[in-house]
């Protein structure tokens, strides 16, 4: 992949680093973080032969598909605004995506963009001494996806027929992203993004399962949640902090965090 000057100009980006094939491009920001590399660093990968998801999952990163890229950020925040980034980050790709290219995308809780109730993005942010790391991977131009992922995995070739530049898409989803870290690193919550976050929020208003992380990571697609006897929230949409707001069958409200649960609907 070759970038122009262009992405240059977008003031969050001070360094980019390009590879044909790499392990996880988390892992080699990781190494440049510790190594003292400059806040702004943005590491990209044609393919990666371990791509890494959250709890553990793998994350498929065939080559000259998908967008496969870690941005190195060093914020002046406390540990637990950490997520909130993730947050920002799924609405920058989800604004992007309409932006420049007229899609539209649903946000499920905390960071996963769907079509049409199919998989396109995935971002595991990790906070490691005195940075961050936002990885993101993007189903762009798959043409088919294997028997395990079909169900749950599309591109944006298979939703819109049509195959997207990878360097040119980067570079609109970084200058969305741009934008909403800047205000966020002044208001320090998410405040200001809350309505459009919860516009694209698919749980919005209606009933979901909690599932516990120790069962998530056990779950594959073919289980069925109504054996596992799990409570029912009504979804209310994010607070400022990130966090879900739920209300349960008494009316009792709850704060649901992303790093214990994760969220289905009923
Ligand atoms: C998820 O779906 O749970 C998150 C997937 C995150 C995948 C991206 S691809 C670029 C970066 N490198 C990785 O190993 N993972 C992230």
């Amino acid at each position: 992949m070759t970038f122009t000057s262009s992405i240059y100009k977008i003031p969050i980006i001070n360094n980019v680093i390009v590879y044909d094939e790499t392990d996880s491009t988390n892992n080699r920001a990781k190494d440049f973080g510790k190594k003292g590399c400059v806040d702004g660093t943005l590491v990209i990968s044609d393919c990666q032969t371990a791509g890494r998801g959250r709890i553990g999952r793998s994350f498929s990163s065939p080559s000259g598909e998908g967008i496969y890229m870690s941005l190195l950020l060093k914020p002046d925040i406390d540990e637990n605004h950490v997520s909130m980034i993730t947050l920002l980050s799924a609405l920058a790709i989800s604004r992007a995506l309409k932006k420049y290219y007229q899609i539209d995308t649903n946000i499920k809780w905390p960071n996963d963009l769907l079509i049409n109730g199919k998989k396109i993005t995935g971002i595991l942010t990790e906070k490691c001494e005195d940075f961050i790391i936002i990885g993101i991977g993007i189903n762009v131009n798959n043409k088919a996806f294997n028997e395990s992922l079909s169900d749950i995995a599309t591109s944006l070739y298979l939703e819109s027929g049509k195959e997207y530049v990878r360097e040119i898409l980067i570079e609109n989803i970084l200058k969305e992203f741009n934008v909403l870290y800047y205000s966020f690193l002044t208001e320090k919550d998410l405040k200001s993004i809350i309505n459009d976050y919860n516009s694209k929020l698919i749980s919005y208003d209606s009933d979901i399962y909690v599932i516990p992380y120790e069962l998530t990571s056990r779950l594959d697609n073919t289980y069925k949640l109504q054996e596992f006897n799990l409570p029912i929230y009504h979804c209310m949409g994010i607070a400022p902090d990130g966090s879900l707001i739920c209300r349960d069958s008494s009316g009792k409200l709850s704060l649901l965090n992303s790093g214990e649960i994760s969220i289905r609907s009923v």
